[in-house]
Protein backbone atom coordinates (compact mmCIF):
# COMPACT_ATOMS: atom_id res chain seq x y z
CA UNK A 1 0.00 0.00 0.00
CA UNK A 2 1.27 3.15 -0.97
CA UNK A 3 2.39 6.03 1.44
CA UNK A 4 0.17 9.01 1.62
CA UNK A 5 0.79 11.08 -0.88
CA UNK A 6 2.00 14.64 -1.15
CA UNK A 7 -0.02 17.10 -3.62
CA UNK A 8 2.42 19.25 -5.46
CA UNK A 9 -0.65 20.72 -7.51
CA UNK A 10 -2.36 22.76 -5.49
CA UNK A 11 -4.91 25.48 -6.36
CA UNK A 12 -2.12 27.88 -7.23
CA UNK A 13 -0.08 25.79 -9.31
CA UNK A 14 -3.34 24.37 -11.06
CA UNK A 15 -4.23 27.79 -12.02
CA UNK A 16 -1.03 29.04 -13.19
CA UNK A 17 -0.23 25.85 -14.84
CA UNK A 18 -1.67 26.14 -18.33
CA UNK A 19 0.65 28.70 -20.48
CA UNK A 20 0.49 29.22 -23.75
CA UNK A 21 3.71 30.71 -23.49
CA UNK A 22 5.39 27.23 -22.40
CA UNK A 23 6.64 25.48 -25.40
CA UNK A 24 5.12 22.21 -23.90
CA UNK A 25 1.62 23.90 -24.88
CA UNK A 26 2.34 24.43 -28.61
CA UNK A 27 0.98 23.13 -31.09
CA UNK A 28 4.89 21.41 -32.47
CA UNK A 29 4.95 19.78 -29.40
CA UNK A 30 1.32 18.76 -29.01
CA UNK A 31 0.44 17.95 -32.61
CA UNK A 32 3.32 15.22 -32.37
CA UNK A 33 2.23 13.68 -29.24
CA UNK A 34 -1.00 12.91 -29.78
CA UNK A 35 -0.83 11.77 -33.55
CA UNK A 36 1.80 8.84 -31.70
CA UNK A 37 -0.54 8.48 -28.93
CA UNK A 38 -3.37 7.75 -31.60
CA UNK A 39 -1.44 5.75 -33.74
CA UNK A 40 -0.55 3.80 -30.66
CA UNK A 41 -4.11 3.17 -29.10
CA UNK A 42 -5.17 1.83 -32.18
CA UNK A 43 -8.86 2.56 -32.14
CA UNK A 44 -8.70 1.23 -28.44
CA UNK A 45 -9.82 3.65 -25.22
CA UNK A 46 -6.93 4.81 -23.74
CA UNK A 47 -5.67 5.78 -19.71
CA UNK A 48 -3.71 8.34 -18.79
CA UNK A 49 -1.63 8.20 -15.65
CA UNK A 50 -1.52 11.86 -14.39
CA UNK A 51 -3.65 13.59 -16.25
CA UNK A 52 -3.23 16.35 -14.79
CA UNK A 53 -5.57 19.76 -16.88
CA UNK A 54 -5.94 17.19 -20.24
CA UNK A 55 -3.09 19.34 -22.02
CA UNK A 56 -2.42 16.11 -24.01
CA UNK A 57 -5.77 13.79 -22.64
CA UNK A 58 -8.56 16.90 -24.42
CA UNK A 59 -6.87 16.86 -27.88
CA UNK A 60 -6.54 13.23 -27.69
CA UNK A 61 -9.96 12.94 -27.74
CA UNK A 62 -10.47 15.07 -29.91
CA UNK A 63 -8.54 12.82 -32.40
CA UNK A 64 -11.48 10.28 -31.77
CA UNK A 65 -9.95 8.29 -28.57
CA UNK A 66 -11.60 7.13 -25.42
CA UNK A 67 -9.57 9.06 -23.28
CA UNK A 68 -9.46 8.33 -19.27
CA UNK A 69 -7.58 10.20 -16.32
CA UNK A 70 -6.08 9.00 -12.88
CA UNK A 71 -5.33 12.67 -10.89
CA UNK A 72 -3.86 12.92 -7.60
CA UNK A 73 -4.89 16.59 -7.72
CA UNK A 74 -8.51 17.91 -7.55
CA UNK A 75 -7.74 21.55 -8.57
CA UNK A 76 -6.14 20.31 -11.57
CA UNK A 77 -8.84 18.55 -12.58
CA UNK A 78 -11.25 21.29 -12.05
CA UNK A 79 -9.00 22.92 -14.43
CA UNK A 80 -9.33 19.96 -16.66
CA UNK A 81 -13.18 20.40 -16.23
CA UNK A 82 -13.28 24.01 -17.10
CA UNK A 83 -12.14 23.16 -20.57
CA UNK A 84 -14.69 22.81 -23.65
CA UNK A 85 -14.73 18.91 -24.45
CA UNK A 86 -13.92 17.84 -20.94
CA UNK A 87 -17.13 15.58 -20.54
CA UNK A 88 -15.21 13.36 -23.07
CA UNK A 89 -12.78 12.51 -20.45
CA UNK A 90 -13.46 10.40 -17.81
CA UNK A 91 -11.50 11.35 -14.36
CA UNK A 92 -10.71 9.40 -11.59
CA UNK A 93 -9.12 11.17 -8.47
CA UNK A 94 -6.47 9.13 -6.58
CA UNK A 95 -2.97 7.98 -6.68
CA UNK A 96 -1.32 6.54 -10.03
CA UNK A 97 0.36 3.58 -8.05
CA UNK A 98 -3.28 2.04 -6.52
CA UNK A 99 -6.50 3.66 -8.32
CA UNK A 100 -8.09 1.55 -10.29
CA UNK A 101 -10.83 2.29 -13.12
CA UNK A 102 -12.97 0.59 -15.17
CA UNK A 103 -12.32 -1.29 -18.08
CA UNK A 104 -8.90 -2.81 -20.12
CA UNK A 105 -7.10 -0.12 -22.22
CA UNK A 106 -5.53 -0.57 -25.29
CA UNK A 107 -2.99 2.26 -23.95
CA UNK A 108 -1.63 3.12 -20.71
CA UNK A 109 0.40 6.72 -20.71
CA UNK A 110 2.34 8.97 -18.61
CA UNK A 111 4.00 11.68 -19.75
CA UNK A 112 6.16 15.02 -18.93
CA UNK A 113 8.45 13.59 -16.52
CA UNK A 114 5.73 13.01 -14.16
CA UNK A 115 6.99 9.62 -13.62
CA UNK A 116 9.29 11.10 -11.34
CA UNK A 117 6.93 13.11 -9.20
CA UNK A 118 6.80 9.32 -7.48
CA UNK A 119 9.99 9.56 -5.25
CA UNK A 120 10.47 5.76 -4.81
CA UNK A 121 11.84 2.72 -6.53
CA UNK A 122 8.99 0.41 -4.84
CA UNK A 123 6.64 3.08 -5.85
CA UNK A 124 7.52 3.41 -9.49
CA UNK A 125 7.59 0.03 -9.47
CA UNK A 126 3.96 0.49 -8.54
CA UNK A 127 3.18 2.38 -11.38
CA UNK A 128 4.27 0.06 -14.17
CA UNK A 129 2.30 -3.08 -12.43
CA UNK A 130 -1.09 -0.88 -12.27
CA UNK A 131 0.09 0.53 -15.89
CA UNK A 132 -0.41 -3.23 -16.64
CA UNK A 133 -3.14 -3.88 -15.03
CA UNK A 134 -5.26 -1.78 -16.87
CA UNK A 135 -4.17 -3.58 -20.54
CA UNK A 136 -5.32 -5.70 -22.61
CA UNK A 137 -2.78 -8.63 -23.25
CA UNK A 138 -0.66 -6.91 -25.79
CA UNK A 139 -1.83 -3.36 -24.81
CA UNK A 140 0.99 -0.88 -24.91
CA UNK A 141 2.22 1.52 -21.49
CA UNK A 142 4.12 4.92 -22.47
CA UNK A 143 6.45 7.11 -20.63
CA UNK A 144 7.95 10.33 -21.78
CA UNK A 145 10.72 11.23 -19.72
CA UNK A 146 14.28 12.94 -19.37
CA UNK A 147 17.24 11.05 -18.96
CA UNK A 148 18.95 11.51 -15.43
CA UNK A 149 21.61 14.44 -14.88
CA UNK A 150 25.13 13.55 -14.61
CA UNK A 151 27.52 16.90 -13.54
CA UNK A 152 27.10 19.68 -10.79
CA UNK A 153 24.95 19.08 -8.10
CA UNK A 154 23.02 22.35 -8.89
CA UNK A 155 21.53 23.15 -12.36
CA UNK A 156 20.06 26.85 -12.82
CA UNK A 157 17.01 26.17 -14.91
CA UNK A 158 15.19 29.61 -15.03
CA UNK A 159 16.38 32.69 -14.13
CA UNK A 160 14.32 36.55 -14.47
CA UNK A 161 13.27 38.97 -12.57
CA UNK A 162 10.39 36.82 -11.24
CA UNK A 163 11.66 33.27 -11.14
CA UNK A 164 14.58 31.42 -10.03
CA UNK A 165 14.79 27.59 -11.06
CA UNK A 166 17.66 25.58 -9.62
CA UNK A 167 17.74 21.47 -9.93
CA UNK A 168 19.41 20.09 -7.12
CA UNK A 169 20.74 16.29 -8.08
CA UNK A 170 21.61 13.39 -5.78
CA UNK A 171 22.89 10.78 -7.70
CA UNK A 172 23.30 8.72 -4.09
CA UNK A 173 19.95 8.59 -3.46
CA UNK A 174 18.59 9.24 -7.36
CA UNK A 175 16.60 12.62 -5.85
CA UNK A 176 16.44 15.63 -7.54
CA UNK A 177 14.63 18.40 -5.83
CA UNK A 178 13.60 21.72 -8.51
CA UNK A 179 13.29 24.54 -6.31
CA UNK A 180 11.62 27.48 -7.40
CA UNK A 181 11.75 31.19 -6.06
CA UNK A 182 9.00 33.31 -7.01
CA UNK A 183 8.91 37.33 -7.14
CA UNK A 184 6.20 39.52 -7.62
CA UNK A 185 7.98 43.08 -6.67
CA UNK A 186 11.29 41.50 -8.23
CA UNK A 187 12.76 41.53 -4.24
CA UNK A 188 10.91 39.51 -1.96
CA UNK A 189 11.50 35.51 -3.00
CA UNK A 190 9.20 32.47 -1.79
CA UNK A 191 10.70 29.13 -2.32
CA UNK A 192 8.39 26.03 -3.46
CA UNK A 193 10.55 22.71 -4.03
CA UNK A 194 9.54 19.69 -5.45
CA UNK A 195 11.38 16.30 -5.12
CA UNK A 196 11.60 14.38 -8.32
CA UNK A 197 12.83 10.36 -8.57
CA UNK A 198 15.71 10.09 -11.83
CA UNK A 199 16.06 6.91 -13.19
CA UNK A 200 18.03 5.40 -16.45
CA UNK A 201 16.17 3.84 -19.30
CA UNK A 202 17.30 0.76 -17.96
CA UNK A 203 16.11 0.76 -14.65
CA UNK A 204 12.49 1.25 -16.22
CA UNK A 205 13.16 -1.50 -18.40
CA UNK A 206 13.51 -3.69 -15.18
CA UNK A 207 10.21 -2.26 -13.81
CA UNK A 208 8.13 -3.18 -16.58
CA UNK A 209 9.53 -6.96 -16.95
CA UNK A 210 8.71 -6.91 -13.43
CA UNK A 211 5.35 -5.69 -14.67
CA UNK A 212 4.93 -8.07 -17.06
CA UNK A 213 5.62 -5.73 -19.98
CA UNK A 214 8.63 -5.80 -22.57
CA UNK A 215 10.35 -2.86 -24.65
CA UNK A 216 8.77 -2.53 -27.70
CA UNK A 217 10.21 1.57 -28.89
CA UNK A 218 12.55 4.29 -27.34
CA UNK A 219 12.46 7.08 -29.11
CA UNK A 220 14.48 10.25 -28.67
CA UNK A 221 11.09 12.33 -28.83
CA UNK A 222 7.61 12.25 -30.29
CA UNK A 223 9.03 12.72 -33.46
CA UNK A 224 10.18 8.97 -33.22
CA UNK A 225 13.56 10.02 -33.89
CA UNK A 226 16.58 7.70 -32.51
CA UNK A 227 17.12 7.53 -28.98
CA UNK A 228 21.27 8.20 -28.45
CA UNK A 229 23.41 8.61 -25.77
CA UNK A 230 23.46 12.26 -26.19
CA UNK A 231 19.34 12.25 -25.97
CA UNK A 232 18.68 14.21 -23.04
CA UNK A 233 14.95 12.33 -22.92
CA UNK A 234 13.29 9.61 -24.59
CA UNK A 235 9.68 8.75 -25.33
CA UNK A 236 9.57 4.38 -24.11
CA UNK A 237 6.61 2.29 -25.04
CA UNK A 238 6.40 -1.25 -23.48
CA UNK A 239 4.09 -3.62 -24.54
CA UNK A 240 2.13 -6.62 -21.55
CA UNK A 241 2.75 -9.72 -22.85
CA UNK A 242 0.12 -12.12 -23.22
CA UNK A 243 -2.00 -13.36 -26.50
C1 LIG B 1 3.74 17.87 -14.81
S1 LIG B 1 2.03 17.55 -14.46
C2 LIG B 1 1.57 16.65 -15.93
C3 LIG B 1 0.09 16.77 -16.21
C4 LIG B 1 -0.32 16.28 -17.60
N1 LIG B 1 -0.06 14.85 -17.75
C5 LIG B 1 0.42 17.04 -18.68
O1 LIG B 1 1.15 16.43 -19.45
O2 LIG B 1 0.26 18.28 -18.75
C6 LIG B 1 2.14 16.28 -13.24
C7 LIG B 1 0.78 15.81 -12.75
O3 LIG B 1 0.97 14.60 -12.05
C8 LIG B 1 0.06 14.55 -10.98
N2 LIG B 1 0.54 13.54 -10.03
C9 LIG B 1 1.71 13.57 -9.34
N3 LIG B 1 1.84 12.45 -8.61
C10 LIG B 1 0.74 11.70 -8.85
C11 LIG B 1 0.31 10.43 -8.40
N4 LIG B 1 1.04 9.71 -7.54
N5 LIG B 1 -0.86 9.95 -8.88
C12 LIG B 1 -1.63 10.66 -9.75
N6 LIG B 1 -1.26 11.88 -10.20
C13 LIG B 1 -0.09 12.39 -9.77
C14 LIG B 1 0.08 15.98 -10.46
O4 LIG B 1 -1.01 16.28 -9.62
C15 LIG B 1 0.08 16.75 -11.78
O5 LIG B 1 -1.23 16.99 -12.22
Amino acid sequence: MAAMRENYFDTAVAERYDDPDDVMFSRDVLEPTVDLLAELAEGQAALELAVGTGRVALPLSERGVHVHGIELSQAMVDRLRSKPGAERVDVAIGDMTSTRVEGRFGLVFLVFNTIGNVTTQDDQVAVFENAAAHLRPGGRFLIEVGVPHVGERFAVFDHSAEHVGIDEHDSATQLSWSHHYSSTDGVTFRRRSIPFRKVWPAELDLMARIAGMRLEHRWADWDRSPFTGSSPKHVSVWRKIGA
